[in-house]
C-alpha cells in the first residue's frame, strides 16, 4: 500500500464549515467534484473517485440520491445534522470517503469527532447497510479512523 504514502504533504487545518452534501431530485448519485490527478490512487477498483464513492455511500440511506458538490479550498464536508443521522452518515467509512473527497480536491477535511457530533449511534470501521451495487469501497476506507486519532490524515499516513 505504498501508493498512498506521499500524499499527505500538508493539509490546511482551518476549515470553514458548510454543508455541501445536497439532496437533489432526479439524478442518480453523482459527484460534481473533481480530484487532482495526484490523488488517482484514491480511486476504487471501478475507477471511481472517492467523491463518487461518497455519493453512493450517503445515498443508500436517503430517499433522494445525493450529488456531492465540489468544495472550495478551506471548506469541508460536514457530518449529519441531528435530524439527518443515519447508518450511512454515522459510519466512519462514509466519513473517510468524504474526507478523501475533500483532500483530493485540495480542500479541507474535518475530524471524525466533529463529523459524528450529531450521531447518537456511530459505526466506526463499519458500514451497516452494505456496500451498494455499482460501487466498491477501497480497503483503506474501512479502516477505523477512531484508532487513528479521529483524523483521516493519521489514517492515510499509515497507507
Ligand atoms: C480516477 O477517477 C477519475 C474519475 O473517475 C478519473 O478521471 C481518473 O482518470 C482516475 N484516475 C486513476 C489513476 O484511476
Ligand atoms: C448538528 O446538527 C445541527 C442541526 O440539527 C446543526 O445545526 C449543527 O451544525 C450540527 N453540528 C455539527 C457539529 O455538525
Ligand atoms: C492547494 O491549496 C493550497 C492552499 O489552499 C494552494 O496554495 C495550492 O496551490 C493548491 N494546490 C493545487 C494543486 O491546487
Ligand atoms: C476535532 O476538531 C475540532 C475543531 O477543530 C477540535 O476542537 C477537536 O479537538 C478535534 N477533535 C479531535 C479528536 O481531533
Amino acid at each position: 500500500m505504498s501508493r498512498c504514502r506521499n500524499l499527505l504533504s500538508s493539509f490546511a487545518i482551518l476549515a470553514t464549515a458548510l454543508f455541501f452534501v445536497a439532496p437533489v431530485g432526479i439524478v442518480a448519485q453523482s459527484s460534481e467534484a473533481t480530484c487532482l490527478s495526484t490523488f488517482g490512487w484514491m480511486n476504487n477498483s471501478k475507477g471511481q473517485s472517492p467523491c463518487l464513492v461518497a455519493a453512493y455511500l450517503i445515498s443508500v440511506c436517503n430517499v433522494a440520491p445525493f450529488v456531492v458538490q465540489s468544495l472550495p479550498p478551506t471548506f469541508h464536508y460536514n457530518g449529519p445534522y441531528a435530524t439527518g443521522q443515519s447508518q450511512c452518515g454515522c459510519s466512519s467509512v462514509t466519513y473517510n470517503a468524504f474526507s478523501a473527497c475533500a483532500i483530493c480536491q485540495n480542500a479541507t477535511e474535518t475530524n471524525w469527532s466533529l463529523w459524528s457530533f450529531n450521531c447518537s449511534t456511530v459505526y466506526p470501521g463499519s458500514y451497516p447497510p452494505g456496500v451498494p451495487s455499482g460501487t466498491a469501497v477501497p480497503q483503506w476506507m474501512f479502516q477505523d479512523v477512531t484508532v487513528y486519532m479521529n483524523h483521516i490524515d493519521h489514517l492515510l499516513a499509515m497507507c
